[in-house]
């Protein structure tokens, strides 16, 4: 299978994941790419079995220039792909030290159902989707990250 891994990454951490992703695809005999998405063109994708779009969050929401790139994707109907959204960790409230509820939390996390219903509207169709968290808004990230890549890539892969 060949898989087209296209990221936005402040910090660097987006960028692991990418990275991560690749290495395990390859590891299983699959080819993949990885490309920030300043450097990909979003009409003009290389041909690929999968594509796999990864973005930071901010304010709520995708990061602007991702979710631009994303509006203007242009491959077939059908095409399949998943999505990897970095997000904050929860977290405690200083006074109380209780987490946010899940609603609250869900209102910082929007990045894969916007992202979702952009490609779904354009008739892709999603195999998999994976919230990845950093511990600081500049990362590291999560002490588990590399094992919930790793489902993510299972799952994938599980799909064909
Ligand atoms: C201005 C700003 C706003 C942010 N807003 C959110 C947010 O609403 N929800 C969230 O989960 N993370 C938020 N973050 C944290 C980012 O998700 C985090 O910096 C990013 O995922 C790290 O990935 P990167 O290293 O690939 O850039 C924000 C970060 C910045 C700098």
């Amino acid at each position: 299978m060949r898989v087209e891994i296209i990221h936005a990454s402040k910090y660097g951490n987006g960028k692991m994941v990418a990275e991560e992703i690749q290495r395990l695809m390859t590891s299983k005999g699959h080819q993949a790419s990885v490309h920030d998405h300043g450097e990909a063109r979003p009409r003009e994708l290389p041909p690929a079995d999968l594509y796999i779009f990864g973005t930071p969050a901010r304010i709520g929401k995708p990061l602007g220039s991702m979710r631009r790139f994303i509006k203007k994707v242009d491959l077939p109907e059908g095409t399949r792909y998943a999505l990897f959204a970095t997000h904050g960790a929860p977290q405690p409230n200083k006074k109380t030290g209780e987490l946010p509820s899940p609603e609250e939390q869900e209102r910082w996390y929007t990045s894969i159902p916007v992202l979702t219903e952009i490609l779904s509207s354009k008739g892709l169709v999603k195999v998999a989707d994976i919230r990845v968290f950093v511990k600081d808004l500049k990362g590291p990230l999560e002490d588990d990250w590399q094992a919930k890549v790793g489902s993510f890539v299972e799952q994938i892969l599980r799909e064909r």
